[in-house]
């Protein structure tokens, strides 16, 4: 049998958490884990690699992560991980950016990756260093039956300046197991003390580095970057808190926190000279080469690959196994944070795929994805239900670059060729900037680019550009659209010019950049050609034709660029149609000039477009599914299609109830899922008039031909009749806007908002696509923050708690339907919380009043009494308990107290009575509680025989009933 089919890397994995299991570790442990255990599936035990509730981490960067309230001693009292005392997982990390970023090394080494799953074992205050130890040599050398000459381990030299001893106790530990004194070896801060990040849980550490060639000595490669010595494990003795002003502070407790490389691992015991020659990466290559026709991957590294294909593979295999995690587990492109570097890693793999595979952009990476949804869907089934979702992510992003792709290529070797002629063959900050502006390069990737012609970038130059830039745009304000509007004189001089027409505009309904002629360049007097347009100019451009859509029918115009590439660069901010035909360009001149008859590029911003289109066709499926829920008689009274939202007004006389929004959801979701295809035919007025139940919006005048649109029906005209009652059951209306191909693309409508605008006009809000999946994941955490407030125990603590949830819920953006349910379920929390205090204030007053008859009863002849009651400090119950002294118990002398314990902000009650026989001798009940006062703050009074009081240290409670005491000493009573 060989290693590989020894260890198929499914075992490795299997084997870990195994042996965990048996030495009492709890697999997984999270929410997601815990469902599955209910399917009795056990897998997943990897939290989300998006961490969405810690904004200072970009991703899940190390296993540990999720545990970190735990290590800090933070921990919810009332969550799983308050009684959790060991665990096991396998956790899918990223480390693409932030204080870990193993970005640049991918494809250059056989080991670094973006993605990758990291196994490891935690204690949480239980065991430590020599369990830790011994586990970890256990498994490594007996289990996985690794060669022990083979291995070297670490520990941490010490640090004089952070006070930090070297760690001889885990050197003594390793030497106990066996390891051979010339395989220990030291190493210091930067190896050997591990740190979450710039804050957080860290602690001294101990390595096991692996030697793949064996045979010798192989201490002196250790830690040097050596391909064949290389870290496999990682065991972190968690004993600090490295604070914000960088100092550490000692931890409550001591944590195991470990973390052993899978691929690493894997290619360890399949006896391969690299992770990507394992079965973890191996059905990827293969995939490549098919979708590619290149020649098979050879496993080359630096110089020796030629070509660059291997680099290649390895470059594409470890991105799209990275972007697969990162958008299922919700981190989708964007331009800041954790998308930007979604997208980045994305770019940059395109741009792999194009140089070296001659790969097209645009559906690339999809086309690998069925491969990683094979290998690893079994253990992250969560990769599997989005598969859908991944591949319309993927293709639209790479749709979005493939259109700036190659032209921005073309301006790298324009502005590269300047640089290699130059003598400090350097690429200028402001030529990169030109490339992330215009064309979309993330700097990494121009960085990579001018690497392969042996030039540099310098990123300070990069970050002056990029302010420069800021500021100059801070100077243009948005077009005035007012001011750049074509007036009926104007449209009317336009009409007679025999050079101009209507703007052919059916680029629109399609994707990708169009070529143009400008016609007529406007800047509010002159409609011509102007000559001397300066940087900054505000201006309108009319073409001949345009791919840009007009704002008209409620959706919102796009934005994008018109440009001549290295000349100019013409920013769309608005766009209108005037005359019904003239399709005007309205923005700003950001680089060069433009004339008429020059020939331009057009670029909408496809990005913004795309939710847009979702959110149209969402629109229409609403419109239908409101009026089967709510009946024929509704009619649209006015609609928005921007990129963040969808809102629908239409005439209904009473508020749509609960139920009905929820059968309108529902609706809307099957239409959704039963992935229709969505037509679009112009057809003769009068005939699509006649369409059975198609909306139109009244009063509203319609070209003719009018466009019409339906979901999930042919609009062919040739079996197109009117009358056929099977329109009734889809969505077809009259719209000349954008819309997607099939409405699985929209993913999902949720509705967040139904209101009154008007007497008889309602309004519904929604959200599709992306911000849908958005809404529904505030939704599941906050309902997961209701449990663990429900499970909380009564007092002032969850009393604060429940005031910020109840302030958070009203403001929260989730469905309707769900924020009624989460209204419905604080309300329940606090009406047991009220509960929980009548109960718990009747049995505060029950115990103080027996605290005082328990003890008279017992102590008949006694005539004071100066208790701590063990009650919080319940103001009602002590003062009742003084009354009843005082209507019952004239004779007695009573000093009651009772203290908060624990809570931030916690008070003490204080209340005295004095018999008429004390007050004879002297005793005054308000100055004897006002020398307890002085003890425990706060103010203390009262008329006559009693006094109350209410100080702000209860921690003085106990030196307050000793001084009560002492203070009646002087009374002789
Ligand atoms: N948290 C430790 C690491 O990531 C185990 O190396």
């Amino acid at each position: 049998m060989s290693i590989s089919q020894e260890w198929p890397a499914a075992r490795v994995r299997e084997t870990y958490i195994d042996y965990f299991k048996k030495n009492g570790h709890t697999f997984g442990m999270n929410h997601l884990f815990k469902l599955r255990l209910l399917l009795r599936l056990q897998k997943v035990p990897s939290s989300s690699v998006v961490p969405h509730s810690d904004p200072s981490l970009l991703f899940a960067n190390a296993g540990m992560n999720q545990y970190k309230s735990i290590f800090l001693g933070t921990v919810e009292p009332s969550s799983d991980f308050a009684s959790l005392k060991r665990a096991v997982n396998s956790q899918k990390c990223i480390r693409a950016g932030g204080k870990h970023n193993d970005l640049d090394d991918v494809g250059k080494d056989s080991y670094h990756h973006t993605f990758f799953e990291m196994m490891g074992n935690w204690s949480f205050g239980d065991y430590f260093k020599k369990e830790a130890i011994h586990y970890a040599w256990d498994l490594l050398t007996k289990v996985y039956g690794l060669d022990p000459s083979r291995l070297y381990v670490t520990y941490f030299e010490g640090d004089e300046s952070s006070g930090v001893k070297p760690d001889l106790e885990a050197k003594d530990l390793w030497r106990s197991v066996g390891v051979e004194d010339d395989h220990i070896l030291t190493g210091d801060m930067k190896d050997n003390f591990w740190e979450m990040g710039d804050q957080g849980p860290c602690g001294p550490c101990s390595e096991v580095h692996y030697d793949r060639i064996g045979g010798r000595n192989a201490a002196s490669l250790v830690n040097q970057d050596d391909p064949n010595v290389l870290e496999i494990w990682n065991l972190v003795f968690i004993q600090y808190n490295r604070e914000p002003d960088r100092s550490l502070k000692p931890l409550p407790n001591q944590h195991i926190d470990t973390g052993l490389g899978y691929e690493r691992l894997v290619s360890v015991l399949q006896d391969k000279p690299s992770n990507y020659d394992t079965d973890v990466f191996t059905p990827l290559f293969k995939r490549i080469q098919e979708v590619t026709g290149k020649k098979e991957y050879q496993g080359k590294f630096g110089d020796e690959d030629t070509d660059g294909l291997d680099t290649a593979y390895r470059v594409v295999a470890d991105h799209v196994r990275m972007l697969t995690f990162a958008i299922s587990d919700g981190a989708v492109p964007n331009n800041e944070g954790r998308g930007y570097v979604v997208r980045r890693v994305l770019r940059r793999g395109a741009r792999y795929a194009r140089k070296y595979f001659d790969a097209e952009i645009g559906t690339f990476f999809s086309k690998l994805l069925p491969t990683v949804v094979q290998q690893m869907g079994d253990m992250f089934p969560e990769i599997k239900k989005k598969e859908s979702d991944l591949l319309e992510i993927l293709d639209e992003e790479e749709e979005a670059f493939s259109k700036t792709l190659d032209r921005g290529e073309k301006q790298f070797e324009v502005f590269a060729k300047k640089a290699e002629d130059s003598n400090s063959k350097k690429l200028h900050g402001q030529k990169v900037w030109k490339l992330y502006d215009t064309y979309g390069f993330p700097v990494d990737l121009t960085r990579i680019m001018a690497e392969e012609k042996g030039l540099s970038i310098d990123d300070n130059e990069f970050e002056d550009a990029r302010l420069q830039a800021k500021e100059a745009s801070k100077g243009v304000k948005k077009a005035a659209t007012d001011q750049l509007k074509l007036d009926v004189h104007a449209t009317a001089k336009l009409d007679e010019a025999n050079d101009i027409s209507k703007t052919d505009d059916d680029a629109k309904f399609e994707r990708g950049n169009t070529t143009a002629v400008i016609k007529r360049v406007y800047n509010g007097q002159f409609l011509g050609s102007t000559k001397d347009i300066q940087e900054g100019d505000q201006l309108g451009l009319l073409l001949d034709k345009t791919n840009f859509y007009a704002e008209q029918g409620g959706q919102e115009f796009d934005t994008g660029k018109i440009i001549i590439d290295g000349k100019a660069e013409f920013e769309v901010q608005d766009v209108q149609m005037y005359g019904g035909k003239y399709v005007l360009h309205i923005g700003y001149m950001k680089e060069g000039t433009l004339s008429t008859g020059d020939e331009v590029i057009c670029e909408y911003d496809e990005l913004r477009r795309w939710p847009i289109r979702n959110n149209h066709t969402g629109t229409h499926i609403l419109n239908f599914a409101l009026r089967e829920v709510l009946g024929d008689a509704i009619e649209q009274k006015g609609s928005l299609v921007a990129p963040e939202k969808l809102r629908f007004d239409f005439s209904h006389r009473a508020p749509v109830s609960d139920s009905e929004l929820e059968r309108i959801e529902d609706i809307s979701t099957k239409y959704i899922r039963q992935n229709c295809m969505v037509y679009s035919k112009e057809i003769p007025l009068a005939t699509a008039h006649q369409i059975q139940g198609v909306r139109a919006v009244f009063g509203e005048k319609y070209p003719d031909p009018v466009r019409v649109v339906s979901v999930g029906v042919d609009l062919d005209l040739e079996d197109l009749k009117p009358d056929d009652l099977k329109w009734k059951e889809v969505s077809v209306e009259f719209c000349g806007g954008t819309h997607v191909a099939k409405t699985g693309d929209i993913r999902d409508l949720v509705i967040v908002e139904e209101n009154g605008i008007a007497k008889g006009i309602r309004r519904i809000i929604a959200v599709t696509g992306e911000d849908a999946h958005a809404v529904q994941r505030t939704a599941r955490k906050f309902a997961e923050r209701l449990d663990l407030l429900e499970k909380k125990s009564p007092g002032p603590v969850k009393e604060q708690d429940i005031k910020t949830t109840q302030a958070d819920l009203n403001g929260l953006s989730v469905s309707a339907i769900t924020k009624t349910k989460l209204k419905d379920h604080l309300g329940k929390i606090v009406k047991a919380q009220l509960e929980e205090q009548k109960a718990q204030q009747k049995a505060e007053a029950k115990k103080a009043l027996d605290t005082v008859n328990e003890y008279f009863t017992a102590h008949p002849g006694a005539k004071t009494l100066v208790v701590k009651v063990p009650i919080n400090a319940n103001a009602k119950a002590i003062s009742d308990a003084i009354k009843t002294v005082q209507s019952k118990r004239k004779d007695k002398t009573v000093y009651l107290m009772a203290a908060d314990s624990g809570a931030e902000g916690g008070k003490i009650i204080h209340s005295c009575f004095v018999s008429e026989e004390a007050n004879k001798k002297g005793l005054q009940a308000s100055e004897w509680t006002s020398s307890i006062a002085s003890i425990v703050g706060g103010k203390a009074g009262g008329k006559g025989s009693s006094s109350l009081g209410n100080g702000t240290n209860p921690e003085k409670i106990d030196e307050a009933v000793e001084a009560a005491t002492k203070y009646l000493e002087k009374f002789s009573l």
